[in-house]
Protein backbone atom coordinates (compact mmCIF):
# COMPACT_ATOMS: atom_id res chain seq x y z
CA UNK A 1 0.00 0.00 0.00
CA UNK A 2 1.52 3.53 -1.04
CA UNK A 3 2.48 5.75 1.39
CA UNK A 4 2.88 9.53 1.14
CA UNK A 5 5.65 11.47 3.15
CA UNK A 6 4.58 15.73 3.29
CA UNK A 7 7.15 18.08 4.97
CA UNK A 8 5.60 20.51 6.02
CA UNK A 9 5.89 24.25 6.31
CA UNK A 10 6.95 25.28 2.60
CA UNK A 11 4.79 27.78 1.14
CA UNK A 12 3.18 26.99 -2.05
CA UNK A 13 3.71 29.19 -5.48
CA UNK A 14 3.08 28.49 -9.24
CA UNK A 15 0.35 27.66 -11.59
CA UNK A 16 -1.61 23.54 -11.29
CA UNK A 17 -3.76 22.44 -14.28
CA UNK A 18 -6.56 20.80 -12.98
CA UNK A 19 -7.94 17.32 -14.31
CA UNK A 20 -11.40 16.04 -15.72
CA UNK A 21 -14.26 16.17 -12.93
CA UNK A 22 -14.44 12.62 -11.80
CA UNK A 23 -18.02 13.17 -11.10
CA UNK A 24 -18.86 14.13 -14.29
CA UNK A 25 -17.40 11.80 -16.41
CA UNK A 26 -18.83 9.07 -14.32
CA UNK A 27 -22.16 9.34 -15.12
CA UNK A 28 -20.91 9.98 -18.94
CA UNK A 29 -19.35 6.50 -19.11
CA UNK A 30 -22.37 5.09 -17.74
CA UNK A 31 -24.58 7.33 -20.31
CA UNK A 32 -22.54 5.53 -23.02
CA UNK A 33 -24.93 2.49 -22.44
CA UNK A 34 -27.78 4.02 -24.06
CA UNK A 35 -25.98 4.09 -27.58
CA UNK A 36 -25.19 1.59 -29.80
CA UNK A 37 -21.86 2.99 -31.39
CA UNK A 38 -18.31 4.88 -30.98
CA UNK A 39 -18.20 6.97 -27.63
CA UNK A 40 -15.42 9.79 -27.68
CA UNK A 41 -14.74 11.11 -24.38
CA UNK A 42 -12.00 13.85 -23.74
CA UNK A 43 -10.67 15.14 -21.13
CA UNK A 44 -11.17 11.69 -18.73
CA UNK A 45 -9.19 11.88 -15.51
CA UNK A 46 -6.79 9.18 -14.65
CA UNK A 47 -7.89 8.21 -10.97
CA UNK A 48 -9.24 5.12 -9.93
CA UNK A 49 -12.84 5.62 -9.89
CA UNK A 50 -12.36 6.37 -13.88
CA UNK A 51 -10.78 2.91 -13.90
CA UNK A 52 -13.27 1.14 -11.88
CA UNK A 53 -16.23 2.58 -14.13
CA UNK A 54 -14.45 1.23 -17.40
CA UNK A 55 -13.48 -2.01 -16.45
CA UNK A 56 -17.30 -2.17 -15.13
CA UNK A 57 -18.67 -1.40 -18.46
CA UNK A 58 -16.11 -3.58 -20.41
CA UNK A 59 -17.99 -6.42 -18.02
CA UNK A 60 -20.78 -5.21 -19.50
CA UNK A 61 -19.75 -5.97 -22.95
CA UNK A 62 -18.50 -2.36 -24.04
CA UNK A 63 -15.20 -2.66 -25.89
CA UNK A 64 -12.61 0.10 -25.53
CA UNK A 65 -11.45 0.79 -29.00
CA UNK A 66 -8.40 2.99 -27.42
CA UNK A 67 -7.46 5.22 -24.61
CA UNK A 68 -5.16 7.18 -23.94
CA UNK A 69 -4.13 11.12 -23.49
CA UNK A 70 -7.17 11.42 -21.56
CA UNK A 71 -9.19 10.02 -24.71
CA UNK A 72 -11.31 7.02 -24.77
CA UNK A 73 -13.13 5.55 -27.06
CA UNK A 74 -15.88 3.48 -26.50
CA UNK A 75 -17.69 0.97 -28.74
CA UNK A 76 -20.94 -0.09 -27.41
CA UNK A 77 -22.78 -1.45 -29.96
CA UNK A 78 -22.39 -5.16 -28.43
CA UNK A 79 -22.65 -4.33 -25.06
CA UNK A 80 -25.35 -7.03 -24.07
CA UNK A 81 -24.60 -8.08 -20.67
CA UNK A 82 -27.08 -6.49 -17.79
CA UNK A 83 -24.59 -8.12 -14.69
CA UNK A 84 -22.36 -5.50 -12.55
CA UNK A 85 -20.49 -7.75 -10.71
CA UNK A 86 -19.75 -7.08 -6.52
CA UNK A 87 -15.91 -7.27 -6.74
CA UNK A 88 -16.08 -4.14 -8.86
CA UNK A 89 -19.30 -2.22 -7.22
CA UNK A 90 -18.23 -3.04 -3.98
CA UNK A 91 -15.33 -1.02 -4.44
CA UNK A 92 -17.26 2.16 -6.58
CA UNK A 93 -20.74 3.42 -5.02
CA UNK A 94 -21.22 5.17 -8.41
CA UNK A 95 -21.13 2.08 -10.25
CA UNK A 96 -25.04 2.45 -9.47
CA UNK A 97 -24.98 4.56 -12.08
CA UNK A 98 -25.65 1.84 -14.40
CA UNK A 99 -29.03 0.83 -12.97
CA UNK A 100 -30.91 3.05 -14.98
CA UNK A 101 -28.90 3.16 -18.91
CA UNK A 102 -28.81 -0.88 -18.44
CA UNK A 103 -32.80 -0.81 -17.47
CA UNK A 104 -33.29 1.49 -20.69
CA UNK A 105 -31.08 -0.72 -23.23
CA UNK A 106 -31.53 -4.26 -22.27
CA UNK A 107 -34.82 -4.04 -20.00
CA UNK A 108 -33.03 -5.96 -17.48
CA UNK A 109 -30.26 -5.17 -14.68
CA UNK A 110 -28.69 -6.61 -12.07
CA UNK A 111 -26.25 -4.28 -10.01
CA UNK A 112 -24.55 -5.46 -6.76
CA UNK A 113 -26.16 -2.98 -3.86
CA UNK A 114 -23.31 -0.32 -3.22
CA UNK A 115 -21.56 -1.28 0.31
CA UNK A 116 -21.87 1.66 2.43
CA UNK A 117 -18.55 3.84 2.48
CA UNK A 118 -16.91 5.60 5.47
CA UNK A 119 -19.23 8.88 5.04
CA UNK A 120 -22.37 7.00 5.16
CA UNK A 121 -24.61 4.31 4.70
CA UNK A 122 -25.65 6.67 1.13
CA UNK A 123 -28.47 4.11 -0.17
CA UNK A 124 -30.15 4.07 -3.29
CA UNK A 125 -33.81 3.95 -2.30
CA UNK A 126 -34.72 7.23 -4.42
CA UNK A 127 -32.87 5.60 -7.53
CA UNK A 128 -35.01 2.29 -7.04
CA UNK A 129 -38.47 4.32 -6.12
CA UNK A 130 -37.87 6.32 -9.30
CA UNK A 131 -37.23 3.23 -11.91
CA UNK A 132 -40.17 1.59 -9.72
CA UNK A 133 -42.24 3.99 -10.69
CA UNK A 134 -40.75 3.92 -14.20
CA UNK A 135 -41.85 0.36 -14.54
CA UNK A 136 -39.30 -1.35 -13.63
CA UNK A 137 -39.62 -4.80 -11.22
CA UNK A 138 -36.77 -4.76 -8.85
CA UNK A 139 -36.11 -7.00 -6.20
CA UNK A 140 -33.23 -6.85 -4.25
CA UNK A 141 -31.75 -10.43 -3.59
CA UNK A 142 -28.21 -12.06 -2.67
CA UNK A 143 -27.42 -8.31 -2.06
CA UNK A 144 -28.22 -7.71 -5.84
CA UNK A 145 -30.61 -5.07 -6.81
CA UNK A 146 -32.57 -7.26 -9.21
CA UNK A 147 -34.62 -5.10 -12.32
CA UNK A 148 -36.87 -5.78 -15.52
CA UNK A 149 -38.85 -4.03 -17.16
CA UNK A 150 -40.85 -4.61 -20.39
CA UNK A 151 -40.58 -0.96 -21.11
CA UNK A 152 -40.31 2.55 -18.87
CA UNK A 153 -42.55 5.22 -19.28
CA UNK A 154 -42.60 8.75 -18.01
CA UNK A 155 -43.17 9.52 -14.89
CA UNK A 156 -43.36 12.60 -12.49
CA UNK A 157 -41.16 12.24 -9.25
CA UNK A 158 -40.49 13.77 -6.58
CA UNK A 159 -37.20 13.11 -4.84
CA UNK A 160 -37.35 13.36 -0.86
CA UNK A 161 -33.50 14.01 -0.42
CA UNK A 162 -31.76 15.88 -3.24
CA UNK A 163 -29.67 13.19 -4.79
CA UNK A 164 -26.90 13.46 -7.74
CA UNK A 165 -26.32 9.99 -8.97
CA UNK A 166 -30.36 10.06 -8.18
CA UNK A 167 -31.03 12.37 -10.54
CA UNK A 168 -28.52 11.43 -13.00
CA UNK A 169 -29.36 7.57 -13.29
CA UNK A 170 -33.61 8.67 -13.24
CA UNK A 171 -32.59 11.25 -15.93
CA UNK A 172 -30.48 8.38 -18.15
CA UNK A 173 -33.36 6.34 -17.74
CA UNK A 174 -36.29 8.63 -18.63
CA UNK A 175 -34.43 9.62 -21.82
CA UNK A 176 -35.65 6.27 -23.68
CA UNK A 177 -38.38 5.95 -21.70
CA UNK A 178 -41.90 6.68 -23.35
CA UNK A 179 -43.54 9.65 -23.05
CA UNK A 180 -42.14 12.85 -20.55
CA UNK A 181 -40.64 12.16 -17.34
CA UNK A 182 -40.55 15.21 -14.77
CA UNK A 183 -38.14 14.66 -11.72
CA UNK A 184 -38.71 17.82 -9.29
CA UNK A 185 -36.21 18.35 -6.63
CA UNK A 186 -33.48 17.86 -8.98
CA UNK A 187 -29.75 17.98 -8.44
CA UNK A 188 -28.48 21.02 -9.76
CA UNK A 189 -25.18 20.05 -9.51
CA UNK A 190 -22.79 21.07 -12.71
CA UNK A 191 -21.89 17.41 -13.20
CA UNK A 192 -25.91 17.07 -13.63
CA UNK A 193 -26.02 19.50 -16.27
CA UNK A 194 -23.51 18.44 -17.95
CA UNK A 195 -24.76 15.00 -18.56
CA UNK A 196 -28.06 16.16 -19.51
CA UNK A 197 -26.32 18.76 -22.18
CA UNK A 198 -24.43 15.72 -23.50
CA UNK A 199 -27.55 13.60 -24.00
CA UNK A 200 -29.41 16.53 -25.74
CA UNK A 201 -26.46 16.37 -27.69
CA UNK A 202 -26.69 12.76 -28.58
CA UNK A 203 -30.75 13.17 -29.36
CA UNK A 204 -32.37 13.63 -25.69
CA UNK A 205 -35.09 16.32 -25.18
CA UNK A 206 -34.32 17.11 -21.80
CA UNK A 207 -35.39 21.03 -20.39
CA UNK A 208 -34.95 22.22 -16.92
CA UNK A 209 -31.13 20.99 -15.92
CA UNK A 210 -29.65 23.13 -13.60
CA UNK A 211 -33.28 24.08 -11.81
CA UNK A 212 -35.08 22.28 -8.91
CA UNK A 213 -37.64 20.31 -12.13
CA UNK A 214 -36.02 18.73 -15.47
CA UNK A 215 -38.57 17.48 -17.90
CA UNK A 216 -37.25 14.98 -20.21
CA UNK A 217 -39.39 14.38 -23.29
CA UNK A 218 -38.63 10.43 -23.78
CA UNK A 219 -36.72 9.08 -27.88
CA UNK A 220 -36.53 6.02 -29.23
CA UNK A 221 -32.40 6.08 -29.60
CA UNK A 222 -29.42 8.61 -29.13
CA UNK A 223 -26.55 8.73 -31.43
CA UNK A 224 -23.45 8.11 -29.82
CA UNK A 225 -21.97 10.69 -27.25
CA UNK A 226 -19.19 12.81 -27.83
CA UNK A 227 -17.66 15.27 -25.41
CA UNK A 228 -15.11 16.89 -23.26
CA UNK A 229 -15.20 16.68 -19.54
CA UNK A 230 -14.85 20.06 -17.41
CA UNK A 231 -12.32 20.51 -14.69
CA UNK A 232 -12.92 19.33 -11.59
CA UNK A 233 -14.63 21.99 -9.11
CA UNK A 234 -13.56 19.95 -6.46
CA UNK A 235 -9.98 19.40 -7.26
CA UNK A 236 -9.55 23.38 -7.60
CA UNK A 237 -11.56 24.03 -4.51
CA UNK A 238 -8.78 21.68 -2.70
CA UNK A 239 -5.78 23.34 -4.43
CA UNK A 240 -7.40 26.61 -3.53
CA UNK A 241 -7.02 25.52 0.05
CA UNK A 242 -3.56 24.30 -0.30
CA UNK A 243 -2.49 27.59 -1.46
CA UNK A 244 -4.25 29.24 1.42
CA UNK A 245 -3.02 26.51 4.42
CA UNK A 246 0.17 27.43 3.04
CA UNK A 247 -0.02 31.42 3.20
CA UNK A 248 1.17 30.94 -0.66
CA UNK A 249 0.49 32.39 -4.13
CA UNK A 250 -1.38 30.10 -6.72
CA UNK A 251 -2.94 30.38 -9.99
CA UNK A 252 -5.39 27.21 -11.01
CA UNK A 253 -5.02 27.41 -14.60
CA UNK A 254 -7.84 25.89 -16.09
CA UNK A 255 -10.83 26.11 -14.02
CA UNK A 256 -14.50 27.46 -13.83
CA UNK A 257 -14.58 30.40 -10.84
CA UNK A 258 -18.50 29.77 -11.54
CA UNK A 259 -18.50 26.22 -10.15
CA UNK A 260 -16.63 27.29 -7.01
CA UNK A 261 -18.01 30.69 -6.21
CA UNK A 262 -19.29 29.13 -2.63
CA UNK A 263 -15.35 28.74 -1.98
CA UNK A 264 -13.88 31.81 -3.35
CA UNK A 265 -16.23 33.50 -1.16
CA UNK A 266 -15.59 31.58 2.01
CA UNK A 267 -11.89 31.97 1.31
CA UNK A 268 -12.39 35.67 1.16
CA UNK A 269 -14.08 35.84 4.06
CA UNK A 270 -11.18 34.21 5.31
CA UNK A 271 -8.75 37.26 4.71
CA UNK A 272 -7.40 34.89 1.85
CA UNK A 273 -6.78 36.71 -1.52
CA UNK A 274 -8.37 35.58 -4.43
CA UNK A 275 -8.49 37.06 -7.68
CA UNK A 276 -11.00 35.65 -10.56
CA UNK A 277 -10.77 35.94 -13.71
CA UNK A 278 -12.41 34.24 -17.11
CA UNK A 279 -10.63 30.92 -16.53
CA UNK A 280 -8.05 31.32 -13.73
CA UNK A 281 -7.89 31.81 -9.73
CA UNK A 282 -4.85 33.26 -7.99
CA UNK A 283 -4.94 32.29 -4.54
CA UNK A 284 -2.59 34.63 -2.50
CA UNK A 285 -2.36 34.70 1.30
CA UNK A 286 -2.25 38.10 2.97
CA UNK A 287 -1.67 36.78 6.24
CA UNK A 288 -3.18 35.81 9.04
CA UNK A 289 -6.24 33.25 8.24
CA UNK A 290 -9.52 34.55 9.95
CA UNK A 291 -11.92 31.82 11.55
CA UNK A 292 -15.36 31.15 9.31
CA UNK A 293 -18.43 29.45 9.48
CA UNK A 294 -19.64 27.02 6.95
CA UNK A 295 -22.79 24.80 6.41
CA UNK A 296 -22.75 22.14 3.11
CA UNK A 297 -25.94 22.22 0.81
CA UNK A 298 -26.46 20.96 -2.50
CA UNK A 299 -25.11 22.77 -5.18
CA UNK A 300 -25.10 25.59 -5.41
CA UNK A 301 -24.20 25.75 -1.33
CA UNK A 302 -20.69 25.34 -0.12
CA UNK A 303 -20.13 21.51 -1.22
CA UNK A 304 -19.72 18.47 1.14
CA UNK A 305 -16.80 17.61 -0.50
CA UNK A 306 -15.04 20.55 0.46
CA UNK A 307 -15.78 20.46 4.06
CA UNK A 308 -13.28 18.18 5.22
CA UNK A 309 -10.33 20.61 3.33
CA UNK A 310 -11.93 23.38 4.39
CA UNK A 311 -11.48 22.10 8.28
CA UNK A 312 -8.06 21.85 8.11
CA UNK A 313 -7.57 25.27 7.05
CA UNK A 314 -9.94 26.59 9.75
CA UNK A 315 -7.54 24.46 12.61
CA UNK A 316 -5.13 27.03 12.03
CA UNK A 317 -7.40 30.19 11.53
CA UNK A 318 -7.77 33.24 14.40
CA UNK A 319 -10.50 31.96 16.33
CA UNK A 320 -13.66 29.72 16.67
CA UNK A 321 -15.14 28.70 13.49
CA UNK A 322 -18.05 26.18 13.19
CA UNK A 323 -18.55 24.00 10.36
CA UNK A 324 -21.98 21.85 9.84
CA UNK A 325 -22.18 19.08 7.52
CA UNK A 326 -26.15 18.60 6.56
CA UNK A 327 -25.52 15.94 3.44
CA UNK A 328 -23.89 13.21 4.95
CA UNK A 329 -24.45 11.29 8.39
CA UNK A 330 -20.29 10.82 8.70
CA UNK A 331 -18.45 12.66 7.10
CA UNK A 332 -15.80 13.90 9.93
CA UNK A 333 -13.62 11.03 9.79
CA UNK A 334 -11.14 13.44 9.27
CA UNK A 335 -11.31 15.02 12.92
CA UNK A 336 -9.33 12.69 14.82
CA UNK A 337 -6.35 12.53 12.40
CA UNK A 338 -6.56 16.55 12.48
CA UNK A 339 -6.75 16.43 17.04
CA UNK A 340 -3.86 13.92 16.62
CA UNK A 341 -1.88 16.65 14.93
CA UNK A 342 -2.82 19.50 17.61
CA UNK A 343 -5.99 20.55 16.19
CA UNK A 344 -8.72 21.76 18.30
CA UNK A 345 -11.78 20.34 17.43
CA UNK A 346 -15.08 19.37 19.16
CA UNK A 347 -18.06 17.58 17.57
CA UNK A 348 -21.80 17.45 18.47
CA UNK A 349 -23.66 15.52 16.10
CA UNK A 350 -23.63 17.31 12.62
CA UNK A 351 -21.38 20.22 13.74
CA UNK A 352 -17.52 20.94 14.61
CA UNK A 353 -16.55 23.69 16.41
CA UNK A 354 -13.27 24.09 15.67
CA UNK A 355 -10.72 26.66 18.06
CA UNK A 356 -7.79 27.59 15.72
CA UNK A 357 -4.06 26.45 16.71
CA UNK A 358 -1.13 28.54 16.38
CA UNK A 359 0.56 25.75 14.42
CA UNK A 360 -0.24 21.64 13.30
CA UNK A 361 2.43 19.07 14.24
CA UNK A 362 2.96 16.33 11.62
CA UNK A 363 2.19 12.66 12.34
CA UNK A 364 1.58 9.24 11.34
CA UNK A 365 -1.94 9.58 9.43
CA UNK A 366 -4.70 7.11 8.21
CA UNK A 367 -6.84 7.62 4.92
CA UNK A 368 -10.24 6.93 5.49
CA UNK A 369 -12.06 8.53 2.80
CA UNK A 370 -11.12 10.25 -0.65
CA UNK A 371 -11.48 13.73 0.90
CA UNK A 372 -10.89 13.06 4.06
CA UNK A 373 -7.69 12.08 2.92
CA UNK A 374 -7.31 15.13 1.06
CA UNK A 375 -7.76 17.26 3.92
CA UNK A 376 -5.19 15.18 5.75
CA UNK A 377 -2.55 15.97 3.35
CA UNK A 378 -3.67 20.17 3.31
CA UNK A 379 -2.80 19.87 7.09
CA UNK A 380 0.41 18.06 6.84
CA UNK A 381 1.53 20.71 4.29
CA UNK A 382 0.95 23.39 7.06
CA UNK A 383 1.87 21.67 9.94
CA UNK A 384 5.66 21.21 11.75
CA UNK A 385 8.10 18.52 10.67
CA UNK A 386 6.65 15.22 8.72
CA UNK A 387 3.73 13.61 8.34
CA UNK A 388 3.39 9.96 6.79
CA UNK A 389 0.08 8.84 5.18
CA UNK A 390 -1.38 5.46 4.85
CA UNK A 391 -4.14 4.70 2.59
CA UNK A 392 -3.60 6.74 -0.63
CA UNK A 393 -5.75 4.42 -2.33
CA UNK A 394 -8.57 6.83 -0.93
CA UNK A 395 -6.96 9.48 -2.27
CA UNK A 396 -6.49 8.23 -5.99
CA UNK A 397 -10.12 7.60 -5.95
CA UNK A 398 -10.16 11.30 -7.06
CA UNK A 399 -7.18 13.21 -7.46
CA UNK A 400 -4.61 12.61 -10.70
CA UNK A 401 -1.06 12.21 -8.98
CA UNK A 402 -1.82 14.83 -6.23
CA UNK A 403 2.08 14.63 -5.00
CA UNK A 404 3.36 15.53 -8.54
CA UNK A 405 1.50 18.16 -8.66
CA UNK A 406 1.95 19.68 -5.15
CA UNK A 407 5.40 19.26 -5.58
CA UNK A 408 5.33 21.41 -8.18
CA UNK A 409 4.20 24.02 -6.44
CA UNK A 410 7.14 23.73 -4.00
CA UNK A 411 5.47 21.20 -1.35
CA UNK A 412 7.95 18.92 -0.09
CA UNK A 413 5.53 15.57 -0.80
CA UNK A 414 6.53 12.16 -2.14
CA UNK A 415 5.07 8.84 -2.41
CA UNK A 416 6.58 5.18 -0.83
CA UNK A 417 5.51 2.42 -1.96
C1 LIG B 1 -22.45 12.34 -5.26
O1 LIG B 1 -22.68 11.20 -4.47
C2 LIG B 1 -20.94 12.44 -5.40
N1 LIG B 1 -20.44 11.24 -6.07
C3 LIG B 1 -20.32 12.58 -4.00
O2 LIG B 1 -18.93 12.77 -4.18
C4 LIG B 1 -20.89 13.82 -3.34
O3 LIG B 1 -20.38 13.90 -2.03
C5 LIG B 1 -22.42 13.72 -3.30
O4 LIG B 1 -22.93 13.52 -4.62
C6 LIG B 1 -23.07 14.98 -2.73
O5 LIG B 1 -22.67 16.08 -3.50
C7 LIG B 1 -20.59 11.14 -7.41
O6 LIG B 1 -21.13 12.01 -8.07
C8 LIG B 1 -20.02 9.91 -8.04
P1 LIG B 1 -26.31 11.90 -3.10
P2 LIG B 1 -24.17 10.61 -4.35
O7 LIG B 1 -27.13 10.82 -3.71
O8 LIG B 1 -24.92 10.85 -5.59
C9 LIG B 1 -28.92 10.46 0.56
C10 LIG B 1 -16.69 12.37 -3.85
O9 LIG B 1 -16.02 12.70 -2.89
N2 LIG B 1 -29.57 9.54 -0.39
O10 LIG B 1 -26.42 13.28 -3.64
O11 LIG B 1 -24.03 9.22 -3.86
C11 LIG B 1 -27.45 10.11 0.79
O12 LIG B 1 -27.35 9.11 1.78
C12 LIG B 1 -18.05 11.77 -3.66
O13 LIG B 1 -16.36 12.55 -5.07
C13 LIG B 1 -30.61 8.74 0.04
O14 LIG B 1 -30.99 8.77 1.21
O15 LIG B 1 -24.77 11.49 -3.20
C14 LIG B 1 -26.86 11.43 1.21
O16 LIG B 1 -27.08 11.61 2.59
C15 LIG B 1 -18.30 11.45 -2.19
N3 LIG B 1 -31.21 7.90 -0.84
C16 LIG B 1 -27.69 12.46 0.42
O17 LIG B 1 -28.86 11.78 -0.01
C17 LIG B 1 -30.82 7.82 -2.16
O18 LIG B 1 -31.42 7.04 -2.92
C18 LIG B 1 -26.98 12.99 -0.82
O19 LIG B 1 -26.52 11.87 -1.53
C19 LIG B 1 -29.75 8.63 -2.59
C20 LIG B 1 -29.15 9.50 -1.70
Amino acid sequence: MDKIIVEGGKQLKGAVRISGAKNAVLPVLAATLLTRGRNIIQGVPKVRDVATMIKLLEDLGVEVESYHNEKIILDTSRADNPEAPYDLVSTMRASCLVLGPLLARLGEARVSLPGGCAIGERPIDLHIKGLEAMGAKITLEHGYVQGKADYLKGIKFYFDTVSVTGTANLLMAAVLAEGETILENAAKEPEVVFLADILNLAGAKISGHGTDIIAIEGTTSLKPIECTIFPDRIETGTFMIAAAITQGDVTIENCIPKHVEPISLKLQEAQVGVEISKNKIRVKSKGPISCVNAKTHPYPGFPTDIQAQFMALMTLAQGQSIIVETVFENRFMHVSELKRMGADISLDGHTAIINGVKSLSGAPLMATDLRASASLVLAALAAKGSSIISRVYHIDRGYVGIEKKLSKLGAQIRRIK
